[in-house]
């Protein structure tokens, strides 16, 4: 938490980096209002950082100013004005080379430049932790910037949520509402899978709140007969239907996390655990089986007021931040509290579900299996 610049701060950027999630807009207008009271310029970098390394791109050159006209009415949006990008990370960003490989290289001094270039004194960046891996080392190489944490997968470790997470998790809730009267009807087995990279946090809470009969998360690998037995067991007490949450990154017990593909400069795509689910249990209970991905349109739509507060207050507190000469810090919920914590520190740990937590148990008392 070091002030490694005694200039006083005048003009400062905004970027937003990694998958979009409900409340970046809230981030951005909270940000913004409170840095224009200080009297300092407001710019937002377009698509991550991708506006500073390919400005030629970009017909506003890469870097948009952001007077109060432009985060007005923004709190409510889903998405990001500015902008994002899961890929080219710039830590290694792809070429494609003359023999047709790809070659990854470090373009972090480019964006040190271009902030010199364009005289920005601080850099607020929102994402999760490949944003925050980033902005580690913009800040080792001499930036000052505070980080905001965003993602609906929940997984971040030093603060006790991320926005989005909320929204995403009631879109789901409400899908599963949504499909009990459907699979009530025809007595089917439906499979819902859900976002959440290697963590449980959105199938465990939306399966808990949405009364799913059995949900796998990737904290606890999942044996298949467990859950035909569930399935089974609900047939013989009458109940025809049974519905299933799985996380994208669930595993088999013994098995491997299911992946999409494999893309330079990105992490790995999971994707695909719910139809293999589906399969499974079609060979072994014979029931009618079906399967709805849920996907991306667990990030679309307006924050909750939840997420949307949370931005809000995260937004503002980077600017307090700053102006109290914080830097390499992330903004962390600590409720009642706002708090700043050691880039470092929020990027060595993965957040998963505690299987001994009150949800589990919650879970577990009420009969639902987790395979
Ligand atoms: O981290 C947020 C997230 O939505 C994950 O839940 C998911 O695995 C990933 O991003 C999907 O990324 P993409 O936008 O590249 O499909």
């Amino acid at each position: 938490m070091t002030n490694i610049s005694n200039q006083p701060i005048k003009k400062i950027a905004i970027s937003t980096g990694g998958g979009d999630a409900p409340g970046l807009n809230a981030v951005i207008r909270a940000a913004t209002l409170s840095a224009l009271k200080h009297g300092w310029e407001v710019y937002g970098v377009r698509d991550g950082f991708h506006g500073l390394l390919l400005p030629e791109e970009y017909p506003d050159g890469g870097l948009v100013r952001l007077p109060r006209e432009r985060v007005s009415g923004i709190a409510h949006l889903g998405g990001t004005i500015l902008g994002t990008s899961n890929r080219n990370n710039p830590m290694r960003y792809p070429i494609l080379k003359a023999d047709g490989t790809i070659e990854e290289v470090d373009r972090t001094d480019e964006i040190v430049r271009a902030f010199r270039l364009h005289h920005i004194d601080a850099l607020i960046t929102v994402g999760g932790d490949g944003s925050l891996a980033i902005a580690d080392v913009l800040y080792q190489k001499g930036l000052r910037l505070i980080s905001v944490p965003k993602t609906i997968d929940n997984d971040l470790d030093k603060t006790d949520q991320t926005f989005g997470f909320d929204t995403a998790v009631g879109f789901a809730t409400e899908a599963l509402d949504r499909l009990h009267s459907t699979a009530a009807s025809h007595g089917r087995v439906m499979v819902v899978e859900v976002m959440g990279r290697y963590a449980g946090w959105i199938a465990l809470h939306s399966g808990v709140a949405g009364s799913a009969h059995a949900i796998l998360i990737p904290e606890h690998p999942y044996d298949i007969n467990k859950v035909v037995e569930k399935i089974k067991e609900r047939e013989e007490r009458g109940n025809n239907f049974t519905i299933v949450v799985v996380a994208e990154g669930a595993t088999p017990r013994g098995g491997e996390v299911s992946v999409v593909e494999h893309e330079a400069g990105r992490a790995e795509r999971l994707g695909g655990i719910g139809e293999k689910v589906a399969q499974q249990i079609h060979e072994r209970s014979g029931k009618e089986t079906r399967v709805v991905v849920l996907g991306h349109l667990l990030r679309g739509g307006s924050p909750t007021s939840f997420d949307r507060l949370t931005a809000l207050r995260f937004g503002a507190a980077a600017v307090r931040g700053l102006a109290a000469g914080h830097s390499g810090v992330m903004v962390a919920l600590d409720p009642p509290h706002v708090k700043y914590v050691p880039i470092p520190d929020a990027i060595g740990k993965m957040k998963k579900v505690p299987m001994t937590s009150d949800i589990v148990l919650t879970a577990q008392e009420m009969g639902i299996t987790f395979g």
